[in-house]
């Protein structure tokens, strides 16, 4: 059995301090000459699962290798380095890369020198770096959401040593700058943080715990990382957070997340979009401003998780069903045209039938035009998991399915209400089911296909609405 070097190893109560100061720490990338003569010419491969703000880490991650001469394959088979980012927000995810972890077993046999990494927030857990190191010995380094801009100099500690290594650093978090061309996955739309880090504590996430605090980056790191997107010809960016609306609170005295997204839609950036937004922090000066661009796009993801109080206080969510709705409703008379989507989480402990009536009586009021609906998964160190709860999963299931059903007749319903009408759509690819068909979102986030030539992706075009399905859109090029 391999030698494990341990740097640090997670915490959650450290995770969970909202003390210590976050510091800003600006860093090159400096690959070693010995780090150099091992990796050049290596190819990496990801398998990322999980939010946003992993698909951003790779993209930061792969730059990072880039600029050690490595270079991306989408071919597990002729990898020398896998990185396995993880999300621990259900426990179905993290199933997933358990399994993932346990197939490759198979590579690692055939190459003895393929360096398996996994990272991400499930490893910010104890019992899971716990069980990586005992069960799982194909994993060489474990590290975590708070060490990224460390991952060169582990895989330096690995090439030289060659035993494990695992460094899992828990803490409220600092804002880390790399000063490193980021390897992103597409050519017009990309992610920008504006934040990490979560101070909510839902009582059933874990995510406060192994994301830290809530931090913002400053205005002008931003600003700066949007201003290079436009000059590369990114025509949609969209600003991510776990919380946007906390955008400044711990960084500024006079200037918001309302602010931002004003300066944001002043670099005149086609298209721009952010996400998310806990109901609590919604501003009326935010609305306002999403109202008063013209490239702010008409789509709010708000996510509910419940429509009943008793429920929605026994998770800390901080509003009412009626502030929830009253919030909903004002956006949707200053903006007309807005569409939401939402979380919801269905059979929180001991939520009886009726409370979940509740919740789908509120979607029947707001007609979301997305919802993204979750069976609640117990995590180990939440107050939930620690609840004991009567309802069976079975039961569970069943509503989660009536729930599906009576959105799905909503998104329909409102799908159907598009045809004949003309959306502008930012092109993305070929469609992967019809070689003939383009396929790209409209400014309320729907897909949209339509036959047309490959010239056009990346552009702005107009499609007329000519059939609707659930979720997805076909219609024919308009031209002016
Ligand atoms: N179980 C099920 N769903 C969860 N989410 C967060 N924690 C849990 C959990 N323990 C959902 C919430 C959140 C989304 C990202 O994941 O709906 O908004
Ligand atoms: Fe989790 Fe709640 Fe924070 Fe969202 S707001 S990341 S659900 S704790």
């Amino acid at each position: 059995m391999k030698k494990i070097e341990i740097n640090s190893l997670p915490d959650l109560k450290k995770g969970s301090n909202r003390k210590d100061n976050s510091n800003y720490i600006y860093q090159d990338v400096n690959p070693s000459d010995f780090l150099l003569a091992e990796s050049s010419g290596k190819k990496y491969y990801f398998r990322t699962y999980g939010c946003q703000a992993n698909i951003r880490d790779e993209e930061l991650l792969a730059g990072m290798l880039d600029a050690c001469y490595m270079s991306k394959t989408e071919n597990i088979d002729e990898a020398d380095l896998i990185i396995i980012l993880t999300c621990c927000v259900r426990e179905n995810a993290e199933n997933k890369v358990f399994g993932e972890i346990g197939n490759l077993k198979a590579l690692k046999q055939k190459n003895k020198n393929l360096i398996i990494a996994v990272g991400g927030c499930m490893v910010e857990q104890p019992h899971i770096v716990e069980k990586i190191s005992t069960t799982y010995n194909q994993v060489d380094i474990v590290f975590g959401t708070h060490n990224i801009n460390e991952f060169l100099a582990l895989l330096e500690q690995k090439y030289r040593s060659n035993n494990r290594v695992i460094d899992v650093k828990s803490m409220s978090g600092d804002v880390i700058e790399v000063n490193v061309s980021s390897h992103r996955q597409d050519k017009h739309k990309a992610f920008v943080n504006i934040m990490y880090g979560c101070n909510k504590f839902c009582t059933y996430c874990i995510v406060p715990y192994v994301r830290g605090k809530e931090r913002s980056r400053k205005k002008e790191d931003i600003i700066k990382e949007v201003n290079e997107l436009i000059n590369l010809g990114y025509k949609e960016i969209t600003l991510l957070g776990q919380n946007v609306n906390s955008y400044g609170k711990d960084l500024y005295k006079d200037y918001n997340f309302a602010n931002l997204l004003e300066d944001v839609a002043k670099t005149n950036i086609e298209r721009l979009r952010f996400t998310t937004s806990h109901p609590w922090d919604f501003s009326k000066e935010m609305v306002d401003v999403i109202a008063k661009y013209d490239n702010i796009m008409k789509y709010i993801h708000l996510p509910v998780q419940s429509g009943n109080d008793y429920i929605l206080k026994k998770m800390n969510r901080q509003y009412t069903r009626e502030s929830y709705l009253e919030l909903v409703n004002y956006i949707k008379e200053k903006i007309p045209n807005v569409v939401f989507s939402t979380d919801i989480i269905i059979g929180f402990p001991n939520e009886t039938y009726e409370q979940f009536l509740d919740t789908k009586s509120l979607c029947e009021i707001v007609e979301y035009d997305n919802v993204y609906s979750f069976i609640y998964s117990p995590r180990e160190g939440t107050p939930a998991a620690r609840m004991v709860d009567e309802v069976s999963y079975e039961e569970k299931s069943k509503r989660f399915i009536e729930l599906q059903k009576t959105n799905e007749q909503i998104i329909a319903k409102k799908a159907d209400l598009m045809v004949g009408k003309t959306y502008k759509v930012l092109v993305d690819s070929v469609s992967k089911r019809n070689e003939e068909f383009l396929t790209g979102y409209n400014e309320n986030n729907k897909v949209i296909n339509f036959k047309g030539d490959k010239s056009l992706i990346g552009s702005i075009v107009k499609v007329k609405i000519t059939e609707s399905h659930t979720y997805s859109l076909i219609g024919e090029l308009v031209n002016d």
